[in-house]
């Protein structure tokens, strides 16, 4: 009997802990910061945040962790008043993920954010999030920022490229402007979003850089040569340049050997499609579409499963599955019958 007293005991003990602790106070602070929306209703003095009696259906969730700490914090897509950062997410200081996607939140991202030294995953996307990227992002339990699609502007902080774990940077469709750092290609990130800014420039020449697996930095102003990007050897597998400046000769680049995805559309790249394409042993997805190329496309292999359309708006290039190359007729080909004599 005392037994099962003492068991209740503790666990209300374990329940009150949240409520009445600083998580608790916490996260009903952030309602308050974020205006009291009507979403959070059920959030009030003395809720058991822990065992989901704060959570709402696909639009607001929280875990704990054993000794009721809150380490994980998700909201996605609901109605509040139009606020700024709620500071007080700074001192759920367990926090390891913060995911916040398509809420009314603005102005700049908070200093305090540095508090969360636990922080593993940090997503603020599809908010009207404006400010510079901010420097103090430098944890280094941080694998994965994404602040897609919000409105920072500025330069893109070499200091990023030091975070020793990170795997995953995403901020694409921002204002984002300058130059990439020349850190970011040396220590880059596995998988590096850069898309739909006004970064702008050219790239750095990086003898040694990094491993990337996926780099997509299509849609911004950056010029030059881009051509570091090939070699066999490098690990890539889906390489994205689409719709900027970059000039380079494509003639004899080696595609690397995992590459499945490359959009080089859209640029003005000039030479030959490179012959190493036929063989190429996972290559899925290549457009080449509105560069300068020319010359005859490489034939056989793989080269069928590419449609014409992948191919258009360049300078000169023909043969299948363009219209065929009239001029460059194959030396292996039989010569043609000669035409019958004409006669008066
Ligand atoms: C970046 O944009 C800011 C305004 O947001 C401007 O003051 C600055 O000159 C721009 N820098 C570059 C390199 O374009
Ligand atoms: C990239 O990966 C390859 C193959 O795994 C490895 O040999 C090379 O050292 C790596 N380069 C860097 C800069 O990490
Ligand atoms: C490359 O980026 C452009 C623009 O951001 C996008 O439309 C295109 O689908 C991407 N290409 C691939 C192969 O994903």
């Amino acid at each position: 009997m005392s037994i099962i007293f003492l068991l209740l005991l503790l666990s209300s003990c374990t329940f009150s802990v949240l409520s009445a602790g600083d998580d608790g106070s916490a996260l009903l602070k952030i309602k308050e910061q974020l205006g009291n929306p009507e979403i959070l209703n059920s959030w009030v003095e003395g809720v058991n945040f822990c065992d989901g009696s704060g959570n709402v259906d696909a639009h607001v969730y929280i875990t704990c962790t054993d000794s009721g700490r809150v380490n994980s914090l998700n909201f996605y897509f609901f109605y509040t008043p139009f606020s700024p950062f709620p500071e007080a997410i700074c001192d759920l200081t367990e926090l390891q993920m913060l995911f916040i996607e398509r809420v009314y939140i603005h102005g700049p991202i908070p200093s305090c954010i540095s508090k969360l030294v636990n922080l593993r995953e940090f997503t603020m996307r599809r908010t009207f999030l404006s400010s510079p990227v901010p420097e103090f992002l430098n944890h280094k339990s941080l694998t994965l920022i994404d602040l897609s699609s919000s409105a920072l502007y500025g330069p893109i902080p070499p200091s990023l490229s030091a975070i020793p774990n990170l795997q995953i940077l995403d901020l694409s469709s921002n204002g984002l402007n300058g130059t990439i750092p020349l850190e970011f290609l040396r220590h880059p990130p596995a998988l590096l979003y850069l898309s739909n800014n006004w970064l702008s420039g050219e790239l750095p020449k990086c003898s040694e850089w990094g491993n990337f697996s996926t780099i997509d930095i299509s849609n911004n102003l950056l010029s030059g040569d881009a051509s570091f990007f090939f070699g066999k050897q490098k690990t890539v597998n889906s390489i994205n340049l689409s719709n900027n400046q970059f000039e380079f000769d494509l003639s004899y680049v080696e595609i690397p050997e995992n590459l499945r995805y490359l959009d080089l559309s859209f640029n003005k790249i000039y030479g030959k499609v490179p012959e190493s394409l036929v063989w190429h042993p996972v290559l899925s997805t290549l457009y080449l579409m509105s560069n300068r190329l020319c010359g005859e496309i490489p034939q056989g292999g793989n080269m069928s499963q590419y449609p014409s359309d992948d191919f258009m708006g360049n300078a000169c290039l023909c043969g299948s599955p363009l219209p065929p190359c009239f001029d460059l007729a194959p030396s292996s080909a039989p010569a043609p019958p000669p035409p019958p004599a004409w006669k008066p």
